[in-house]
């Protein structure tokens, strides 16, 4: 694996590899092992143009814990911040630094950083994807309910936002049942979902229906980074798509709630369901570290 840019652009044997060497990664630091360093003397890059705290603690911890040196960029420390175009700056930064982690508002710019920077280069959430957080929630969800394989997964409420387009594509790849419930203009557009093409994957628009017999309901924000002019509107147009006890009682007994963070209780779920699901969703959050040590390693090995 050379880049790590999305959840479309994988497979699945890379993904389920990555969950695998997630998970022995979760349980080597549980032990104290921290012998696995194959960044040993390489300086990896993050450039964040939108707020963090998982993906940007866990990738500088992650990048330490294999051997690494991480340097931090925001908007305001870059040329970039002042029109410096991308492929200069990834042509600059790929004589300097080993790998770039890049969360942006154009997917479009990180494959240009990419393919001008020529280092290994992960998507760190982009306005098309957030394609680690997926592999972290995989990963919980096979430590909690043992595996993906004939589960019917729902995400509830922005249909069309990054983190559900990695679901979908997942979905694809993985062969679950995914459901998205979503009001009508914020579920993905019909030829979106022809392109993908599975018919694993399914939009409804009543949040009860969709979650009957669900063996995991997961939700995002309802206004993602960037969308804060729309706040107002997106708030009234999902009131009725919050992870609450009634879309419990019809799922799976068992089921279990995720959220990837930050969590907004009263609107896209309730602080009654958080608290009570709030060991899943927090190790959700850990699981970021061991999935992104997981494709550093992998990136890092060949
Ligand atoms: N879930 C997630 O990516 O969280 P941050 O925005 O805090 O990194
Ligand atoms: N959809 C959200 C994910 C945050 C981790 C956003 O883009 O803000």
């Amino acid at each position: 694996m050379k880049n790590f840019l999305s959840i479309e652009c994988s497979c699945r044997e890379e993904i389920e590899g990555l969950v695998e060497s997630a998970t022995r990664l979760k349980a080597a630091r549980a032990a104290g092992d921290f012998t696995l360093r194959p960044l040993e003397g390489q300086c990896w890059g993050m450039m964040f143009s939108k707020s963090s705290t998982r993906t940007r603690v866990s990738f500088e911890v992650g990048i330490g814990e294999l051997g690494g040196t991480a340097m931090f960029f925001s908007s305001r420390d870059l040329q970039l911040g002042r029109g410096e175009p991308i492929r200069d700056t990834a042509r600059v930064l790929g004589r300097m630094i080993h790998g770039a982690v890049i969360r942006n508002d154009s997917q479009a710019e990180i494959e240009e950083f990419a393919e001008y920077s020529r280092i290994p280069t992960i998507n760190a959430l982009t306005e098309l994807e957030h394609p680690c957080q997926i592999v972290a929630d995989l990963m919980t969800i096979r430590e909690r309910i043992g595996g993906w394989e004939k589960k019917k997964i729902v995400f509830v409420g922005d249909g069309d936002c990054n983190v559900a387009r990695s679901w979908i594509w997942a979905a694809k790849h993985l062969g679950f049942e995914l459901v998205i419930a979503g009001p009508g203009d914020f579920c993905p557009a019909a030829d979106y979902l022809a392109a993908v093409d599975a018919p694993n994957v399914s939009c409804v628009h009543d949040p009860v229906e969709a979650s009957a017999g669900a063996h995991v309901l997961y939700t995002d924000v309802w206004v993602s980074m960037g969308m804060e002019d729309e706040a107002a509107r997106r708030e009234e147009v999902f009131s009725g798509y919050q992870v609450n006890t009634g879309l419990l009682a019809v799922a799976d007994p068992n089921a279990i709630v995720m959220h990837c963070l930050p969590a907004y209780r009263g609107k896209e779920i309730t602080e009654e369901v958080l608290e009570a699901h709030a060991e899943t969703i927090f190790s959700e959050a850990e699981n970021r570290l061991h999935a992104q040590k997981a494709i550093m390693v992998s990136i890092a090995t060949g």
